[in-house]
């Protein structure tokens, strides 16, 4: 059996509830003071309990999130870039006793979908968050608009995952840690495995820099994000259906391994950058995709900012090995996919078009140049588009 990677901060956290000890829990549950969570903190709390964000069990205290912030380290020492938090109104914040187990529920519908035991109660600066993790504190920017939004405290503690929300489509898709390890190890065989992080549809430059990885490791990890993202991210089920038709088409079925990631977007660029990696490390993948502008968005970030952060940690403590990519594009002269580390010619030879100006071609109901995007993608895209601006 091929070896694995081994999850960060060493063991593969397992919170989830199943069979008679969940109903159980469940049953308990019900007696519990409500918390409300958001449908962002749920999915947190998913990713918790199924040890996608392994080393940690709960939503993070006072002193993790301090060391988060100022040194991208938990107070434990393993390598931690994004606050995992669990923000409640003041009402709820007052109400919470040090040591109490309380119900934790979807606001949209009530639904209880874990326990959490109570360690702290804490009170947070949003500005001063904003300005850590997203590197300003401009309300334009979605990942701080969103911060700026939550409740003003943050409940800490260890939780227990005892439902999950049921996906609506692609459930097949829906692997987690611990499945998508045993297939990569001992279904594939692979010994290493790349990672790659996506909120968009794979268009040429992301399969350039997916295949340029699978040339020297043994198998990619096509891990979209299908949690929430900002409106006019093209959705996911129009995402996951590209997937579907670009693998089919031009991919070697025995080297890809296609799940979804159900998170939230955070669009914090270089801090998430890191956060994507250790996350997938936790899927089993020994290697990173870090392209240009890795989860950035507007002009927040620089080209290479998320490559660059990488730079403050040691490699044995990251444990996942990134690998940077610079700016992809067809290029006429080239006559074929190229970056800017390897094509010596101008720009307009270039194919280069930004994700708004694709959205735009789409929404007209035209197809981006084959130079851009597979053909197939193209045509699943324009469908996909015509639903969603019906
Ligand atoms: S992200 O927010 O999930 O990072 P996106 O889906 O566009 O956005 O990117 C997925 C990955 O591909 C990221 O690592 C990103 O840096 C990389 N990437 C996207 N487009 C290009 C490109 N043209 N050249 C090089 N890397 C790219």
């Amino acid at each position: 059996m091929a070896e694995l990677i081994a999850p960060h901060g060493g063991r593969l956290i397992d919170r989830e509830l199943t069979g008679p000890a969940r109903e159980e829990a469940l049953k308990e549950a019900r007696s519990l003071k409500a918390v409300p969570i958001s449908n962002w903190s749920r999915s947190d709390l998913e990713l918790i309990g199924i040890g996608a964000f392994s080393p940690l069990t709960g939503f993070q205290g006072k002193a993790d999130y301090e060391a988060v912030l100022e040194t991208m380290h938990l107070a434990s020492g393993e390598v931690w870039t994004i606050p995992v938090t669990l923000p409640v109104a003041e009402d709820v914040a007052k109400s919470l006793r040090e040591g109490e187990k309380v119900a934790l529920v979807g606001e949209d519908d009530g639904v209880i979908y874990g326990t959490l035991e109570v360690t702290e109660v804490y009170p947070y600066d949003k500005r001063r968050e904003a300005q850590a993790v997203f590197l300003t504190t401009d309300e334009a920017h979605p990942g701080v608009q969103r911060l700026y939004a939550r409740e003003p405290y943050y409940v800490a503690g260890p939780i227990t995952l005892l439902n999950r929300k049921q996906p609506e489509q692609f459930a097949e898709y829906y692997v987690d840690p611990k499945e998508t390890r045993r297939i990569f190890a001992e279904v594939k065989g692979w010994r290493t495995v790349v990672g790659f992080q996506t909120r968009n549809p794979v268009h040429r430059a992301h399969e350039y820099i997916q295949k340029c990885a699978l040339e020297i490791v043994d198998g990619l990890f096509l891990n979209p994000l299908v949690g929430e993202t900002k409106a006019d991210d093209i959705p996911a089920d129009v995402r996951m259906r590209s997937y579907e038709v670009l693998l089919r088409h031009y991919y070697q079925p025995e080297r890809v391994f296609l799940a979804v990631y159900p998170a939230a977007m955070r669009y914090a660029g270089p801090r998430e950058a890191v956060f994507h990696a250790l996350v997938r490390k936790n899927y089993g993948c020994t290697h990173f995709i870090v392209g240009r502008d890795h989860a950035g968005v507007g002009n927040y970030y620089g080209t290479y900012d998320a490559q660059k952060i990488f730079a403050n940690f040691k490699p044995e403590e990251l444990g996942i090995q990134p690998l940077f990519f610079e700016n992809s594009f067809y290029c006429e002269k080239c006559d074929g996919m190229a970056s800017e580390k390897t094509c010596p010619h101008p720009p307009e030879y270039r194919y280069i078009l930004s994700g708004t100006k694709v959205r735009a071609i789409l929404r007209s109901g035209e197809k981006p140049s084959p130079k851009f995007t597979r053909p197939e993608v193209a045509e699943v895209l324009v469908a996909g588009m015509a639903e969603v601006t019906q």
